[in-house]
């Protein structure tokens, strides 16, 4: 454990104003093997135990079905956006989606980190939608393109790395389609950090017809160059799956990879340096 967990519990709400703690919702006892949440604390049980008035109908406030993952308090409110080893895992800090502090911080919100193919500025409104407030003006590039493609790919490398996981991840998957992910993966296999590597292959291995594609993470830029191209020459582009704004997700309206537009986003990658662990 990093004690991350501990100070971002320290920033919640519910422990500021509550009572909150770790035991709220794990157990040093009744251990799950990997993260110990305690019996019945893995589903929205663990929030709805102190926010009882939202038992009653949770759809109305969550605007998702019932059973959808999209109705999970954990998804909206604790996201997946920080990194662990060799994945992401969750933020301790209770937050609300919202877009001004993902434009100032450079965080991913968990609307975009489920709705893949969607943009900044559809996050943007449907927040203003429901609360009434004005939304955030939004730079240029997150009005046309989507939010996990230019995370994905001109993002630092915590942003590279969050974007790659999550186009593996179940439940965004559900909410985005998939098939359009594999060409962009396709160019992180040469990413410069192992890590963010490692994880495109992952996701990449979760899209349709990529599920045997071998990759070694740690082979060198050459071997690393090939398997980009193999890949890239393995995907079909979508027939049925398309996506509502195949621009947005760096394809044309045939569903062709805007090749261009690609590169000049990984031109313009934020390079800083980053310590991601191994
Ligand atoms: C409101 C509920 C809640 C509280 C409070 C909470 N956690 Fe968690 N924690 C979770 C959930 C949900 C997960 C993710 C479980 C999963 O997705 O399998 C998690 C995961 C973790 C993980 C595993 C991370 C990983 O995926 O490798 C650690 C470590 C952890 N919590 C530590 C803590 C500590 C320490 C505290 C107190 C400072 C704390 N948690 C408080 C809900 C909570
Ligand atoms: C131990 C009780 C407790 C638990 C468990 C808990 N909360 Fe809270 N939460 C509170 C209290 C108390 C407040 C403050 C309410 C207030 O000030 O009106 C709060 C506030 C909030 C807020 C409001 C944020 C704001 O800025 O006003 C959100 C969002 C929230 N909780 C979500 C969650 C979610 C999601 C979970 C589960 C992952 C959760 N809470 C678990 C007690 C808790
Ligand atoms: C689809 C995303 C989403 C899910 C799922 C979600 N919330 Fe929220 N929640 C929001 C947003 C957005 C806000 C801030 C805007 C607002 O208040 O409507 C918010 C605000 C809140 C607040 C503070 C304002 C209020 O209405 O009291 C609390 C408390 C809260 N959520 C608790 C929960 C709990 C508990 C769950 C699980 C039953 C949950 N949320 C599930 C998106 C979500
Ligand atoms: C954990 C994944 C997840 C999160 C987080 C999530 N959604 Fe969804 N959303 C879905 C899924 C899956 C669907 C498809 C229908 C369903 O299951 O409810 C969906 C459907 C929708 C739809 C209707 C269909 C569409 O694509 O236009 C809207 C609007 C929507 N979500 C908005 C949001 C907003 C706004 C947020 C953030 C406050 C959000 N969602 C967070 C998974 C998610």
């Amino acid at each position: 454990m990093t004690g991350r967990e501990y100070n971002g519990l320290l920033e919640s709400p519910c422990y500021q104003r509550g009572e909150m703690s770790c035991v709220s919702c794990h157990s040093m006892h009744k251990s799950d093997p990997d993260d110990q949440l305690a019996h019945g604390m893995r589903g929205n049980q663990a929030c709805l135990q102190c926010h009882v008035e939202m038992a009653a109908d949770i759809t109305r406030h969550t605007r998702h079905a019932a059973d959808s993952p999209g109705s999970n308090c954990t998804n909206c409110h604790m996201p997946h956006t920080s990194y662990g080893l060799l994945k992401a895992i969750r933020g301790h800090t209770i937050e609300t989606p919202d877009v001004a502090t993902t434009l100032a911080t450079g965080r991913p919100n968990a609307c975009n980190l489920c709705h893949l193919d969607k943009t900044l500025d559809w996050t943007a409104e449907q927040l203003a939608d429901r609360t009434g407030q004005a939304k955030p003006t939004v730079p240029g590039e997150h009005r046309t393109t989507a939010a996990s493609a230019l995370w994905l790919l001109k993002g630092d490398a915590g942003q590279r790395a969050l974007a790659a996981w999550h186009m593996g991840w179940q439940p965004a998957l559900a909410a985005s389609g998939s098939g359009w992910q594999s060409p962009l993966l396709a160019e992180l296999l040469n990413d410069p950090y192992s890590a963010v590597r490692y994880m495109a292959h992952k996701a990449l291995a979760r899209q349709p017809g990529f599920g045997e594609f071998e990759y070694d993470f740690v082979a060198d830029e050459p071997a690393r160059l090939a398997k980009r191209e193999a890949a890239l020459a393995k995907w079909k582009p979508p027939t049925g799956d398309v996506p509502g704004n195949p621009a947005g997700v760096l394809l044309s309206a045939d569903g062709l990879r805007l090749t261009n537009r690609v590169q000049r986003l990984i031109q313009t990658r934020d390079n800083r340096p980053m310590r991601l662990r191994e």
